[in-house]
């Protein structure tokens, strides 16, 4: 019997998952044969979702959990609107335009009105299409000079995102890793010559590391890239991925030159959805002048009426994250901007001085870049041998907080650390929450007489029935 037989009275008064006729199991991994009420379905999938993780304790993304309810209102509104039909919503793309020119304005283009960028689905998507600019500019380059242009590779830091590991495999370039140490925490230029050549479409900066929140000192890389020009007549243009640090420097570190001021700087991304403040997924682009991005890399599509050009990997996407970042640029201005993440900044540094002062622990950021605090143990607490940082992290999800434990990239590995990312939504209060519960799971860890049992609780959230 399907919920369309069931008799009126009988729908309104039984609870939702008896209703007579309607399914109180459904298949997991095939589409059901039959309907089920709105309600109904809405419940199964609301209650799906709530196993998750709680966001607001979610101290592992750099990505927004929390909006006002303007724009939760206004991305109800949008949320019917398709960023690719620029013909049908010439409105939206207007406001994308708006947007990455307030960018261009924000990370000093000297013109920004020759600049050009776009919205994407978030930095991944925003480095592909910097990085395609670069093998493209590269090879249209080397073809005009008569030399070859098979062999590219893109120069960067061993702690890069792996969407830049993403962009070397998927486009067949290079990937060339600088090592981080110890000694050389970030790319700061020591040791660049050595990985750079005539076959070098860039080098890409980040603004700030995903790993510890520390910003590359972007003016360094380039004065080390002009002095690899000036000695070896190599140029090499930089890109600097500041998808957290983009949003979070120019409010708070304005005399800070790691944007367009850097002359050699052709392109940068941000994640509007990290410190851009928008939910995900929203990413941008921009190149300081549009003769940086060729025109080759741009397709015109007539198929929507008019005769639109575009750059982007995907073709559809959603068009109300856009009008979202219009939204916060306009509701925050700089002003704004600049309170808020000074705010997130302050609390990332007190909650880095609660982690130093319970001894044992260095830190590997202090919150005074991006507002994140990166730790590891630093062997000094004999109280500290029988448990790892995972322990630690399973003992805080008990208490739902989540905190990330990962090893730091090649060549450092075998560093173990933990990483707080503060976000607007992440009040004192709060911290000091979190402060608490760390202390007292970190004193439980530290009274254990042998070593933490090892095995893993199943956290599957579905299990195979
Ligand atoms: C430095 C850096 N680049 C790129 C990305 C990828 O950004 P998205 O998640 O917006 O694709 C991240 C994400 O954390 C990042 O930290």
């Amino acid at each position: 019997m399907s919920h369309n037989d069931t008799p009126e009275p009988y729908a309104q008064i039984n609870p939702l998952f008896s209703r007579p006729g309607e399914a109180s199991v459904y298949p997991r991994y095939e589409i059901p044969q039959e309907s089920a009420l709105p309600e109904t379905a809405y419940q199964i999938v609301h209650d799906a979702a709530a196993l998750d993780g709680d966001a607001r304790r979610n101290l592992a993304t750099f990505v927004t959990t929390w909006m006002d309810d303007e724009a939760r209102h206004l991305y109800v509104q949008t949320a019917d609107k398709n960023m690719i039909d620029k013909d049908e919503y010439p409105s939206t793309a207007e406001i994308e335009k708006r947007c990455w020119r307030m960018l261009a304005k924000l990370w000093h283009a000297p013109d920004a009105q020759s600049s050009i960028g776009t919205s994407t689905i978030g930095s991944s998507e925003a480095c592909m299409l910097a990085g395609l600019a670069f093998k493209r500019r590269w090879q249209n380059a080397r073809k005009a000079a008569g030399l070859d242009a098979s062999r590219p590779n893109l120069v960067m830091s061993s702690a890069v995102q792996v969407c830049w590991e993403k962009f070397c495999n998927y486009w067949d370039v290079e990937p060339r890793f600088v090592p981080v140490s110890e000694e050389h925490p970030v790319l700061d230029g020591a040791g660049l010559s050595d990985y750079v050549d005539e076959n070098t479409i860039g080098v890409v900066a980040i603004l700030g590391v995903t790993y510890t929140g520390r910003f590359e000192p972007v003016e360094a890389i380039a004065a080390a890239l002009d002095e690899i020009e000036e000695s070896r007549g190599i140029s090499v243009p930089l890109h600097v991925d500041a998808a957290s640090g983009g949003m979070v420097a120019p409010f708070l570190d304005p005399e800070l030159g790691w944007d367009f001021r850097c002359s050699r700087v052709a392109s940068i991304n941000t994640s509007g959805h990290k410190y851009g403040l928008v939910y995900p997924g929203i990413g941008w682009v921009v190149w300081c002048d549009a003769s940086l991005l060729p025109s080759d890399l741009i397709f015109k599509v007539s198929y929507l009426g008019g005769d639109m050009p575009t750059f982007a990997l995907n073709f559809s996407r959603p068009g109300a994250q856009v009008v979202l970042q219009y939204y916060m640029f306009l509701r925050l201005g700089m002003k704004g901007y600049t309170s808020v993440q000074r705010t997130s900044r302050e609390v990332a540094q007190f909650i880095a001085s609660g982690v130093s002062a319970l001894g044992g622990f260095s830190l590997l950021g202090d919150g005074s870049e991006l507002p994140v605090v990166c730790f590891r143990r630093d062997g000094t607490n004999p109280a500290d041998k029988n448990w790892t940082l995972y322990d630690l992290s399973d003992r805080l999800r008990m208490r739902g907080w989540l905190v990330p434990t990962y090893p730091m990239p090649q060549d450092l590995e075998d560093i173990v650390v933990q990483r707080i990312v503060v976000r607007n939504g992440l009040s004192k209060d709060l911290a000091t929450a979190f402060l608490g519960a760390l202390r007292d799971e970190v004193e439980f860890l530290r009274s254990l007489d042998g070593p933490m049992p090892r095995e893993k609780p199943d956290t599957t959230v579905f299990p195979h029935l």
